[in-house]
């Protein structure tokens, strides 16, 4: 299975993707995750990518795709079929990507669309906590942890994103409309396009998700 999550700040790319790890056994790419990596470490990419981040712009698709690449050749999981969460975000990403996969024979199955109002995201970017390492996300609200502000698997603390705030939220979204919409236009051509209401509770996203795998 080679799928693609698309959807705006806090549709549940996140949320969903470890569901599909857990039934396929395939690897889950972030780029955001990648990214806040290297933030965390303090490299020179991340040091840059920070202050795109916190801008709610995209960082360069020549990085993004470099990190891509290098996971897809080199992480043994990727090999049995890869969820891609984030990426790709610009028209340019997605032909980068099939270039790669073309190159290799392969092709992209699913490109998922978590479909939600604008106005609904709000809440679930404020109150969201995650765990850095792993990537978990939880919610103050709707998906508290079993301990205030600890990660249930590890026991280690969570935070706050420092882009989930509502200004950075309102330019993330702005970013998404103008870049990533065009991305969805380009999978429906290819006939890859599946969309799914994200606005709905966590499993029923999550069963309408496992329909598409098993109707085609
Ligand atoms: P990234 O980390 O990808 O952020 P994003 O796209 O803004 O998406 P989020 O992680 O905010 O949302 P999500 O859909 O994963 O939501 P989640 O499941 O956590 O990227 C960050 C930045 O990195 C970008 O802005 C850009 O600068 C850069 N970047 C990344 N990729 C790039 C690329 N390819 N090119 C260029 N730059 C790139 O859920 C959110 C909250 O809602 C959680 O609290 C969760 O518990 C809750 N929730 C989830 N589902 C539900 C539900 N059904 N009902 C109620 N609550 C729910
Ligand atoms: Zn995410």
């Amino acid at each position: 299975l080679r799928m693609i999550l698309i959807g705006p700040p806090g549709a549940g790319k996140g949320t969903q993707a470890p569901n599909i790890v857990n039934k396929y056994n395939i690897c889950h790419l972030a780029t955001g995750d990648m990214l806040r990596s290297e933030v965390g470490k303090q490299t020179p990419l991340g040091v840059e990518a920070k202050k795109i981040m916190d801008a709610g712009g995209l960082v360069s698709d020549e990085i993004v795709v470099g990190m891509i690449k290098s996971q897809l050749e080199s992480n043994e999981k990727c090999k049995l079929g890869f969820i891609l969460d984030g990426f790709p975000r610009t028209v340019t990403q997605a032909e980068k990507l099939d270039g790669m996969l073309q190159s290799k024979k392969q092709s992209i199955d699913h490109a998922v669309e978590l479909r939600i109002a604008d106005q609904l995201l709000i809440s679930r970017i404020t109150g969201r906590l995650i765990h850095p390492a792993s990537g978990r996300s939880y919610h103050k609200e709707f998906n508290p942890p079993k301990k205030p502000m600890t990660d249930d698997q590890t026991g280690e603390p969570l935070i706050q994103r420092s882009d989930d705030n509502v200004e950075a939220l309102r330019k993330r979204l702005n970013t998404y409309h103008q870049q990533t919409t065009p991305v969805v236009e380009y999978y429906r051509k290819q006939d890859k396009h599946r969309p799914i209401d994200a606005s709905q509770s966590p499993k029923l996203v999550w069963e309408n998700l496992s329909a598409i795998f098993a109707n085609k």
